[in-house]
C-alpha cells in the first residue's frame, strides 16, 4: 500500500497532533451542525434527568471527527470515557472487564465497532438493553451462568461501514448519526484554527487553498497544513499565502481538488482497463492491488462525493466529470458517440 498524504485514516504522525488539536467542547467543534444540534439536545435531556445518555452510533468516512465527538460527548456529560476498538477486543472477558469497571453514566467508546468479533458482540446485546452481562463460570456439567448488573452507561460506537453492522447491534442504538464531508467554509475555519493553535503564520488565501485540497476531511486538512508549513519554511519565507500553499501542494502531488496519484490511478484503471466501467469492486480491487473494503471505505466515498465515480448494480463507473478530470474527455466523447441512439 502506498503512503498517501491525503489518506483519511489516522497515521502515526497524526496521533499526537490530532489529540492536541482536538476540540474539547461543542463550542469549539466546527461543522456537522445537524449532528451537533441533535447530540446537544439529547445530552441536555439526559443530564436534566440524571440518566445515562442513550447509546450513540456515529457513522461516516474516516477522518471526519467520530472519535473527537465521542470525547466531546463524555466531556459535555461531565463523565469519564473508556476508549477501545473492535479489533482490540480479543476475548469476551476483555469486554466484560471494560463494562464492569465503568462508573455510573460513563461513556464506553468502541471505534470500528463493525470489526467486533460476533461472539464478543453478543455480550453487548444484554449490556445495552438490560444493563447486565451474562457470564459462564466453570466448564462442563458444573458450568453455570450468572448475571452481572452493570452501572448505567452510554456506548458510543463508531463505524465507517454502517451497512456491515448486524441488525441486532444496530437496533440497540437509540441515536444514530451520520457524519458528512465538510464544506469549504468549514475546512477554512478548521485550517485557521489549527494554524492558530500551532502558531503557523497563514493568511485567508493560504487557508482556502489547503481547505480546497483536503477532501472534505479535517484530518487531511491538518496534515496538509503541517506539510505545507515545512515547505513554506524551507523554500519560502515561512508565511503561507495562497501562492505558497498552491506551489507546496503541487510539489506534494495533491491536485486542486485534493486527488493524489492513487485516485488518478483508480480512475484511469477503470477508464483504460475496463472501458469506463461498470466493473465489479473485487475485480477493480485486484487490478489495483488493494482490498475491496479499503476501496469502499477510503477511496470511493470522496470520488463519489465529487461525482467522479458512480455505484451501479453492475459495478463502478467513471462519470463524464471523472473522465474530464484525468484528461480523457475526448475518449468519453468517442465512447458515448459510438453508442446507438435510443430513438
Ligand atoms: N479539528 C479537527 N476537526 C475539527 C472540527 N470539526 N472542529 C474544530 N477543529 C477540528
Amino acid at each position: 500500500m502506498l503512503d498517501r498524504l491525503v489518506e483519511a485514516r489516522e497515521k502515526f504522525e497524526d496521533v499526537e497532533f490530532d489529540s492536541s488539536l482536538r476540540p474539547r467542547s461543542f463550542a469549539e467543534y466546527i461543522g456537522q451542525r445537524r449532528v451537533k444540534e441533535n447530540l446537544q439536545v439529547f445530552i441536555e435531556a439526559a443530564k436534566r434527568r440524571g440518566e445515562a445518555l442513550d447509546h450513540v452510533l456515529l457513522c461516516g468516512p474516516p477522518g471526519l471527527g467520530k472519535t473527537t465527538l465521542a470525547y466531546i460527548i463524555a466531556n459535555e456529560l461531565q463523565v469519564g470515557i473508556r476508549v477501545t476498538s473492535g479489533p482490540a477486543i480479543e476475548r469476551q472477558g476483555d469486554l466484560v472487564a471494560l463494562l464492569t469497571n465503568l462508573e455510573p453514566r460513563d461513556v464506553l467508546f468502541i471505534d470500528e465497532i463493525h470489526r467486533l468479533n460476533r461472539t464478543i458482540e453478543e455480550i453487548l446485546y444484554p449490556a445495552m438493553e438490560d444493563g447486565a452481562v451474562d457470564i459462564v463460570i466453570g466448564k462442563g456439567p458444573g458450568a453455570r451462568a450468572i448475571r452481572l448488573e452493570l452501572p448505567p452507561f452510554t456506548l458510543v460506537g463508531a463505524t465507517t461501514r454502517a451497512g456491515m453492522l448486524t441488525s441486532p447491534l444496530r437496533d440497540r442504538f437509540g441515536v444514530v448519526e451520520r457524519l458528512d464531508f465538510y464544506d469549504e467554509e468549514e475546512l477554512i475555519e478548521i485550517v485557521q484554527r489549527g494554524a492558530r493553535v500551532l502558531g503557523i503564520p497563514i493568511d485567508y488565501g493560504g487557508s482556502r487553498e489547503i481547505a480546497c485540497r483536503a477532501r472534505g476531511t479535517p484530518r487531511v486538512a491538518n496534515r496538509l497544513l503541517r506539510r505545507v508549513r515545512d515547505i513554506a519554511q524551507v523554500r519560502f519565507d515561512g508565511i503561507i499565502d495562497q501562492d505558497v500553499a498552491a506551489q507546496a501542494l503541487d510539489m506534494l502531488d495533491v491536485d486542486p481538488l485534493g486527488l493524489d496519484r492513487v485516485d488518478r490511478r483508480l480512475l484511469l484503471t477503470i477508464i483504460d482497463k475496463f472501458d469506463g466501467g461498470p466493473v465489479g469492486i473485487e475485480t477493480l480491487a485486484a487490478s489495483i492491488q488493494e482490498e475491496a473494503g479499503t476501496l469502499e471505505d477510503v477511496y470511493e466515498p470522496f470520488l463519489m462525493q465529487l461525482g467522479f465515480i458512480q455505484r451501479t448494480p453492475r459495478g463502478r463507473m467513471v462519470t463524464a466529470a471523472g473522465y474530464r478530470h484525468v484528461g480523457r474527455e475526448a475518449l468519453y466523447r468517442a465512447k458515448t458517440e459510438s453508442l446507438p441512439h435510443a430513438d
